[in-house]
């Protein structure tokens, strides 16, 4: 980082902007496999939480890597580059009082434990979407397992590039055993629990 740049202290701070919404932020971190249901539960909650009144966003890898991130590829450093700075536009969005959600494989836990060290503590909400890959690859939405097997897609995660499981995530869904209803049901269960979001009578 270059030494004459200085960081500007902003008049409105966080909280405030939270406060204005009547909500504390914060980050879930969808983490799983391909086909693990990522995408599908988050989008879940953020309707959930959008039809209670909360101010929310979503940030998607299929969509961030059109936009943000199209310069990056599946190689283990692209993978890097596009965690750290999707960890750090979540952090901008939570920073302006919303309650967000991603969803990426983000598969090295190096990477996620970065995101993580930018929140304060509770703040970063690490949800393990732990869906045998049997599933994963049974569902294969996009036909990327199938073209992985057949070695059209090099550095596809769980076929020929790792993922790494979280060791202490908060919470761990398995979509091939709960439904859509369910996960749901857990994430604002645990949320309510934490004070994240209020009791709405
Ligand atoms: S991450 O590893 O860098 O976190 P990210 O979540 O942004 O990945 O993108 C994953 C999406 O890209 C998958 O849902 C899939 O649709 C697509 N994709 C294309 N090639 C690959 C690959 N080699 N490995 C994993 N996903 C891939």
């Amino acid at each position: 980082m270059a030494d004459d740049i200085v960081w500007h202290d902003h008049k409105v701070v966080r909280s405030q902007r939270a406060e204005n919404k009547n909500q504390k932020p914060c980050l879930l971190w969808f983490t799983g496999l391909s086909g693990s249901g990522k995408s599908t539960i988050a989008n879940a909650l953020d309707v959930a939480l959008h039809n209670r009144g909360y101010h929310t966003f979503l940030l998607d890898g299929d969509n961030v890597r059109h936009g943000l991130c199209k310069d990056l590829a599946f190689s283990d450093h692209d993978r890097e580059e596009n965690i750290r700075r999707v960890g750090e536009v979540c952090k901008l969005f939570a920073d302006a009082g919303l309650i967000v959600m991603s969803a990426f494989i983000s598969p090295f836990t190096s990477d996620r434990r970065l995101v993580r060290k930018l929140f304060p503590a509770g703040e970063f909400i690490e949800v393990f979407m732990n869906t045998p890959i049997e599933t994963c690859e049974s569902r294969d939405p996009k036909g990327l397992y199938q073209k992985a097997r057949s070695g059209q897609i090099k550095d596809f995660t769980g076929i020929n590039s790792p993922y790494e499981r979280p060791p202490h995530p908060e919470l761990c869904l398995d979509t091939s055993r709960m439904s859509v209803v369910d996960c749901v049901e857990g994430l604002i269960a645990y949320l309510l629990e934490r004070e994240m979001i209020a009791r709405k009578d």
